[in-house]
């Protein structure tokens, strides 16, 4: 299997004027595609802060991160960002002034994919989110919010990568909805063959995961595997 990022003794140090905070501590592991990861752990233990490295948001203080085969520092981490990867967080983070169409549309126009390419190709991602179609011209807080991170996975999906890192993603839903995202998420890693994060205190999540890591204190450890 290819293994689409590996993470080798990764270090994260936060460090302002009078403090530092070793957030990350030497954290080895791999991910590969077709599979759903789970990172469970305390608060503060370090989970966002993994997440944010491997979404490209900022470059390890120690370690390396390899992002197919590559030192993330070595590639251009906007075009990650852009292409590769993308984020899905407890609070949904929709574009509150475009319709759930537009905001599915969004990742596509900063490609540069035609407008009518881009239509086509958001309704096939709402599709398959099972979001039905007389939502498409809602504003995001005219839905609920399962449908919204239908949405957020729907433009997830637009970016076109096969990435997909997730915070807490069923941290406001309700069970219902909750398994509806989590059986989403395992269908985009088995069947779309995305590799799946997932952050998560939640222990349906985490029991729906192939894989699970445990963090504590900034050390990694597989849970199960
Ligand atoms: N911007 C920051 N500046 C300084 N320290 C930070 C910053 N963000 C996080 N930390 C510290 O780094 C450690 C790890 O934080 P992180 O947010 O990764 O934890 P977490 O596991 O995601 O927690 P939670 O479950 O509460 O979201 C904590 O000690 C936290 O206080
Ligand atoms: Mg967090």
């Amino acid at each position: 299997m290819n293994k689409i990022i590996e993470a080798e003794k990764v270090g994260y140090i936060y460090q302002s004027k009078y403090q530092k905070t070793k957030a990350l501590n030497e954290v080895s592991c791999s991910f590969e595609q077709g599979r759903v990861y789970a990172i469970t752990g305390k608060s503060g233990s370090g989970k966002s802060t993994f997440l944010s490295l491997l979404a490209g948001l900022d470059v390890p203080t120690e370690g390396t991160l390899y992002i197919d085969g590559k030192d993330i520092r070595e590639i251009d981490r906007d075009a990650y960002r852009m292409n590769q990867a993308s984020v899905i967080y407890q609070a949904f983070h929709l574009f509150p002034l475009l319709t759930v169409l537009e905001n599915v549309m969004f990742p596509m126009q900063l490609q540069h994919v035609s407008g009518k390419e881009a239509k086509e190709r958001a309704q096939e991602y709402l599709g398959k989110v099972g979001l039905p179609e007389s939502l498409y011209g809602k504003m995001p807080n005219m839905i609920s919010g399962g449908e919204q991170q239908r949405v957020a996975i729907a433009r997830a999906m637009a970016s076109g990568g096969q990435i997909l890192l997730a915070d807490e993603p069923t941290g406001n839903l309700d069970s219902q909805n909750e398994k509806v995202i989590v059986d989403l998420l395992c269908k985009l890693a088995h069947e779309e063959n995305y590799a799946v994060i997932v952050v998560t205190h939640n222990e349906k999540v985490a029991e729906a995961a192939d894989v699970v890591y445990g963090m504590m204190d900034g050390v990694l450890e597989v849970v199960r595997g």
